[in-house]
């Protein structure tokens, strides 16, 4: 089928994008490689350079291409930008969704997928939450993430147009970007393979639930499936929401003692003030998504570790 991956010239998104050609689909990227980069799209996907703020052309895109399924993972993902700039924030994370949703309808396409956030929109969970868990979104970002789940369900049920939101864990694994301010196996690998001290903020001993990237892009695929057998109205939002997660989380400190064995870093971590709204933990429960799509993490955390250091050793 025709699919428009958003985002896809991005970390999560090319691995979708790679997952989605070798299925045999036909995939047409929209990023504007602010964060994203050329060399991560499939020689097979089409890349259109342009910016999800520009209405018109998004508009534009959607109507010459007509695909049948919108996969959006292009967003603005720095949390603490949306803190700075939480205008900014929901001009590219909800009000060029919303649009990029008008012109979905407009061109015919049947569903969409979106990638949510279990992290952001949960707030601290002690115990693993399920889909339904009441939300406690305490930045822009997440606000924006349950702001979007919202216009799905009610896209959905005004125009008919069918769509699940992915709730993911920590993603992590090769091509995410270790000089950005997410993605802190990414930032620890890197420092520590240049012999340099990461820094740990607060104790350490947040926990969170770190997925890796080959099995997010697998439940993508997983999804579309159950995207297009789904025939009935969600009756919330969570109806259509999944976690994509692992089911089992790791400190920090713990994650740095891993990768110490796996780049064979002698040196100790340097320890911070904690960051201000930090979580403390993020845990997810992962029983929805094995009961309805079928979908389990299949990669051991040491292997996708061993994975995403290969790639920062030899990126670098
Ligand atoms: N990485 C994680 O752990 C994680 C967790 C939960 C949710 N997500 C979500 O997954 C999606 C992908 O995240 P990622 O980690 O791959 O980040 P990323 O920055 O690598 O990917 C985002 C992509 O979107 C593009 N983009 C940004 N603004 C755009 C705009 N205005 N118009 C067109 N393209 C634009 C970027 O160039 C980039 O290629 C995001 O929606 C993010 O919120 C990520």
């Amino acid at each position: 089928m025709k699919i428009l991956v958003t985002g896809g010239a991005g970390f999560i998104g090319s691995h979708v994008v790679d997952h989605y050609i070798e299925a045999g689909h036909e995939v047409l990227v929209l990023d504007n490689l602010s964060t994203g980069h050329r060399e991560n799209v499939h020689h097979k996907a089409e890349l259109i350079v342009a910016d999800l703020c520009d209405h018109d052309r998004t508009s534009d895109v959607l109507e010459r291409f007509r695909p049948r399924l919108v996969n959006h993972h292009a967003a603005q993902i720095d949390i603490r930008r949306s803190v700075a700039e939480p205008v900014f924030d929901v001009n590219v994370n909800v009000t060029a969704t919303v649009n990029l949703l008008q012109s979905a309808v407009r061109s015919g396409v049947e569903g969409v997928l979106f990638a949510s956030s279990g992290g952001a929109i949960y707030g601290e969970t002690p115990a693993p939450v399920e889909e339904q868990a009441p939300k406690a979104p305490i930045s822009p970002y997440g606000a924006a993430k349950a702001a979007v789940e919202g216009y799905l369900f009610a896209y959905a049920h005004t125009f008919g147009l069918k769509s699940l939101s992915l709730r993911y864990g920590n993603v992590y694994g090769p091509r995410q970007d270790p000089t950005g301010e997410a993605g802190v196996v990414a930032i620890f690998s890197r420092a520590m393979l240049s012999g340099t001290q990461p820094t740990i903020y607060g104790s350490g001993a947040q926990l969170r639930d770190y997925v890796c990237v080959e099995d997010v892009a697998r439940a993508n695929l997983l999804a579309t499936d159950r995207l297009f057998s789904e025939t009935a109205l969600p009756s919330t939002p969570d109806d259509g929401a999944y976690n994509i997660a692992t089911g089992a989380s790791t400190s920090v400190n713990d994650l740095f003692a891993l990768l110490k064995e796996v780049i064979g870093f002698d040196g100790e971590a340097a320890y911070a003030d904690p960051r201000t709204g930090e979580l403390m933990e993020s845990r997810l429960g992962v029983g929805k998504a094995s009961r309805t799509l079928s979908f389990q993490a299949q990669i051991p955390f040491s292997e996708g570790l061993s994975r995403t250091v290969e790639w920062i050793r030899s990126a670098r």
